[in-house]
């Protein structure tokens, strides 16, 4: 594609360069993406069958082998409508899409939060209950054998499937019907005899313990197994630990065109696919990078899930500027590139969560973002004529691009300083000069003519009112109108605590 988001090319399986041609877009974006990972980031990425094979193989040369996690199937559809016929006619139909995932450390235990599925077996080998007073336990079958008299142990499993009663009954009394266990090997010595001990970990699960006189008795109680649920349905019960089969994702897929209030035909993913995704492996204020971002789901996930969670994660998301096309219905909704239906995407979540958040009286997450398009540097490039270099340097004394804005070169200085993007910019007017505060203070941008004492005295009051940890200074390099002036700005500044090396001029 050209900068305008015009497609350069149809990439054709009768081409001849089909493959090749697919990896050359992957390969640089793979290679800056493991740069720009965290050192115990974690990459996803979603493919189908045509290029798993090649994805495999180039993430392993740019990740490592080692790196490598697990592939993840996620059930994206189901054998319905044309497929049917499909499956009718022998062919074996698709019904998942792949997610690779790889770490840039090379650590496999990427879950921080744990995802669930709904567990609709119940485990025969949960057949015991505790008393009340929790002095003796016995069969749970036996527990129910006046209302179910035949019961034997094995039925117990359908009884949970096909018997509401029974089944409420299991659900309400959960944290009294266990299992034993007898695999952590605690000694005998440090138990009493008869007495219930509650408590212990060994092996990441959570064991009470029982001396009967013969042995120590682990139980493993059924409530450790119950909890919120992360499938479709998302309710409360019985659960299992999700691994990398991530069923029935088909069914978000029914309304997925709705998601976010935009019509998207170009690969639009479940809000709650890439959701779990986030959740899975982030918290606090980590950074969540989408390369391809097309409907911006990412974005909604991100604060979707913050305002699940209360977690403040931040997103970065990039999307070439391209074209819709004049039949799409994003064109027919007003877009003419992919980048504004992701705004709008991005503005509609925000809207939609900051209602929902006031309406159960909860704190109001942080919806804001911020829109940057990639664009040459605003600092003209020395390149003189050589043949007429008086001239030239006259042409350089003003040394901004023409046409940009101060917001244009201060987002730039933000850059190169090193100063997040999504710290706060104010524009504050004092004194008659006009000074940005990034970061609260963090760093201070003045791009006026003229500068001389009088704004080194601006500066140091918003330096004694803000009071930053560190801060930095910046102005034109032409704004001073003497040699002096710079010297004097500098020195009152560096009164003020301001280290030189911190005093700029671009
Ligand atoms: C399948 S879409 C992503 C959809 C997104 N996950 C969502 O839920 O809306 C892939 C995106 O990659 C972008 N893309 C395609 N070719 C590209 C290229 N050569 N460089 C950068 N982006 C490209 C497309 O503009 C498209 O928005």
């Amino acid at each position: 594609m050209d900068a305008e988001g015009r497609a350069l090319s149809a990439n054709t399986e009768s081409g001849g360069r089909y493959h090749t041609n697919w990896l050359n877009m992957m390969y640089p974006r793979l290679r800056l993406a493991r740069n720009l990972l965290a050192d115990d980031g974690v990459i996803f990425i979603s493919i189908d069958d045509n290029e798993y094979a090649n994805l495999r193989r180039i993430c392993d040369m740019i990740f490592g082998e080692n790196c490598f996690v697990a592939t993840l199937h996620v059930e994206l559809s189901a054998t319905q409508g044309m497929k049917v016929k499909a499956a009718q006619n022998g062919n074996i139909v698709k019904n998942a899409e792949y997610i690779l995932v790889y770490t840039r450390d090379g650590h496999k235990n990427i879950g921080v939060n744990l995802l669930y599925d709904y567990r609709p077996e119940y485990d025969s080998h949960y057949s015991y209950f505790l008393s009340k007073d929790k002095k003796s336990f016995q069969l749970l079958r036996s527990v129910y054998h006046e209302l179910y008299p035949n019961v034997k142990l094995k039925d117990i499993v359908s009884m949970y499937r096909e018997v509401p009663n029974f089944k409420n009954f299991v659900d309400e009394h959960r944290d009294r019907i266990f299992r034993i266990d007898k695999t952590t090997g605690f000694s005998m010595e440090k138990f009493e005899r008869g007495v219930i001990y509650n408590d212990y970990f060994a092996k990441g699960k959570k064991y009470t313990l029982y001396n009967d006189g013969h042995g120590i008795q682990q139980f493993l109680f059924l409530g450790a197994s119950f909890g919120k649920c992360d499938d479709f349905a998302g309710g409360f019960g019985l659960r299992k630990i999700r691994g990398d089969w991530w069923k029935e994702f088909y069914k978000d897929m029914g309304n997925v065109s709705k998601e976010g209030n935009v019509v998207f035909e170009n690969g639009k993913k479940p809000v709650r696919l890439i959701k779990q995704l986030i959740k899975l492996c982030t918290n606090s204020d980590d950074i969540i990078m989408d390369f391809f971002s097309g409907s911006a789901t990412t974005a909604q996930a991100v604060m979707d899930l913050n305002k699940d969670d209360g977690e403040k994660r931040k997103f970065l998301l990039v999307q070439l500027p391209e074209l819709c096309n004049s039949t799409s219905s994003a064109f027919k909704a007003g877009f003419n590139n992919i980048c504004e239906l992701g705004e709008s995407r991005i503005c509609n979540a925000g809207v939609r969560i900051e209602k929902e958040a006031e309406e159960k009286n909860q704190e109001v997450p942080d919806t804001g973002f911020k829109v940057f398009r990639l664009d040459s540097s605003n600092i003209k490039r020395w390149n003189p004529d050589k043949k007429d270099l008086a001239q030239s340097l006259w042409d350089y004394v003003d040394n901004f691009v023409e046409g940009r804005t101060e917001e244009d070169v201060v987002y730039e200085i933000m850059l190169k300083t090193g100063i997040d993007l999504s710290c706060p910019v104010e524009k504050l007017e004092r004194d008659g000069h006009t000074v940005y505060s990034i970061g609260m203070g963090a760093l201070f941008i003045c791009l006026d003519d003229h500068v001389n004492e009088d704004v080194a005295k601006v500066l140091t009051a918003l330096h004694q009112e803000l009071s930053p940890e560190t801060w930095k200074v910046v102005f034109r390099d032409n704004a001073f109108d003497r040699d002096a002036d710079k010297t004097n700005v500098r020195e009152m500044l560096k009164c003020e605590g301001l280290d030189p090396v911190d005093f700029l001029t671009i």
